[in-house]
């Protein structure tokens, strides 16, 4: 849920709305604070209103209602030079006409910094995201994951108090993007920068942020540290979105604290965790990971409800066995095992029977 405002934070948007045409909000009332040092990630989505963010916090867009202010003061106020903001944007734009050596001195020339200490930045940067030898070139002679990795070095190089990154390692392959994203989480952490970073990949949020914000319809559905996004998600969107999820949909049947029933659409009642619902009747959709269901009956709580299932396709996955199910009319219901010596490995067309913990199954709003 959006935090509330502190007078500490060092980026704060307060009631912020967006609209471009006047008459639909692409982004609607967002309420977000950042500590200064804190990497934030803003995920969700293709149009959720990420990019526009951005934008208006780094000042090329204003908000249409509510204020964004960075240390304190209303951002409004600031001129662009003076904000010390370091940016990467999905169109990476560099200047054409310089090399790329160039592109990286400019911001310290344009911060009057030396010019031996300006050579000596220029080159731990280059050398950060692999680029040592390219310094000569200039951004048409080089490929499209490259002049990416520039347009990083460049948005790095003055060491920014506040750094927006949008989409920063789209065009690269997955061993050079992880490696970024270390350097860049590393970098961020060691110089105190502050960041906020955009990106559709869920694990890259997971694995690089402090923090996660869920964007869906211009709203931030959820905002947590990894771990409490990926185990308590608060809503259905949540949930599907982050990570993979099996959903049962059912009626709440009982209401016992910390413990719900739910009736599911074919009849059977299991046990789950009422994390969205209120009151018996309501509709709900609950949820639980692969990684959370149980078919060995010691490892679940005595009287616990479990679930008839039917064993549909077995994949090795050399770490992890994927195994699909048809459970309650969800023939797509997965299970994750790890690959132990005493693991079993269930065979197609075997019958078996599933349960978990109830805090590991959410009942959640029906959508
Ligand atoms: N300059 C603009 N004029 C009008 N509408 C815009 C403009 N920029 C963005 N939009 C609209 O605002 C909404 C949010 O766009 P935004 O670029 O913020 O999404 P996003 O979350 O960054 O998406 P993506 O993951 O595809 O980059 C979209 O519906 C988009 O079409
Ligand atoms: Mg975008």
């Amino acid at each position: 849920m959006p935090d509330t405002g502190s007078s500490d934070a060092f980026v704060a948007f307060e009631r912020v709305q967006k609209s471009y045409d006047g008459v639909s909000l692409v982004v609607k009332d967002l309420n977000l604070t950042l500590p200064k040092g804190e990497f934030l990630t803003m995920l969700g989505p293709s149009g959720s209103g990420k990019t526009t963010c951005l934008m208006m916090l780094a000042g090329f867009e204003t908000a249409t209602h509510g204020e964004i202010k960075l240390a304190g003061k209303p951002i409004n106020n600031i001129p662009p030079h003076k904000r010390g903001i370091g940016m990467v944007f999905q169109n990476y734009a560099l200047f054409p006409h310089m090399t790329v050596a160039e592109n990286l001195a400019f911001p310290l020339e344009v911060r009057k910094i030396g010019k031996s200490d300006r050579e000596a930045k220029v080159k731990r940067a280059l050398d950060m995201v692999e680029m040592g030898a390219f310094g000569g070139r200039r951004p048409a002679q080089l490929s499209g994951g490259q002049q990416q990795r520039i347009a990083l070095a460049r948005a790095l190089v003055f060491e920014p108090e506040l750094v927006l990154m949008d989409e920063p390692l789209g065009a690269l392959d997955k061993q050079l993007r992880e490696k970024m994203q270390f350097e860049i989480t590393s970098l961020a952490h060691s110089l105190g920068i502050t960041t906020v970073y955009v990106t559709h990949d869920q694990t890259e949020a997971l694995t690089m942020s402090d923090r996660v914000a869920v964007f869906n319809d211009g709203r931030i559905q959820q905002l947590a540290p990894p771990a409490e996004l990926y185990e308590e998600p608060q809503n259905s969107f949540v949930a599907q979105f982050i990570g993979e999820n099996n959903t049962l949909e059912g009626v709440v049947q009982e209401m016992r604290g910390d413990i719900c029933t739910v009736r599911l659409d074919d009849g059977e009642v299991i046990d789950a965790k009422p994390v969205n619902v209120s009151k018996v009747g309501e509709r709900t959709r609950v949820s639980i990971r692969p990684e959370r269901v149980e078919y060995n009956r010691e490892r679940l709580r005595p009287g616990a409800h479990t679930l008839k299932a039917k064993v549909l396709e077995f994949i090795y996955m050399g770490d992890i066995f994927r195994t699909r199910l048809a459970v309650a009319g969800n023939t797509d219901f997965v299970i994750k095992t790890r690959n132990a010596p005493d693991q079993v490995r269930l065979k197609p067309g075997q019958e078996i029977e599933i349960g978990w913990l109830p805090e590991d199954c959410r009942a959640l709003d029906a959508l």
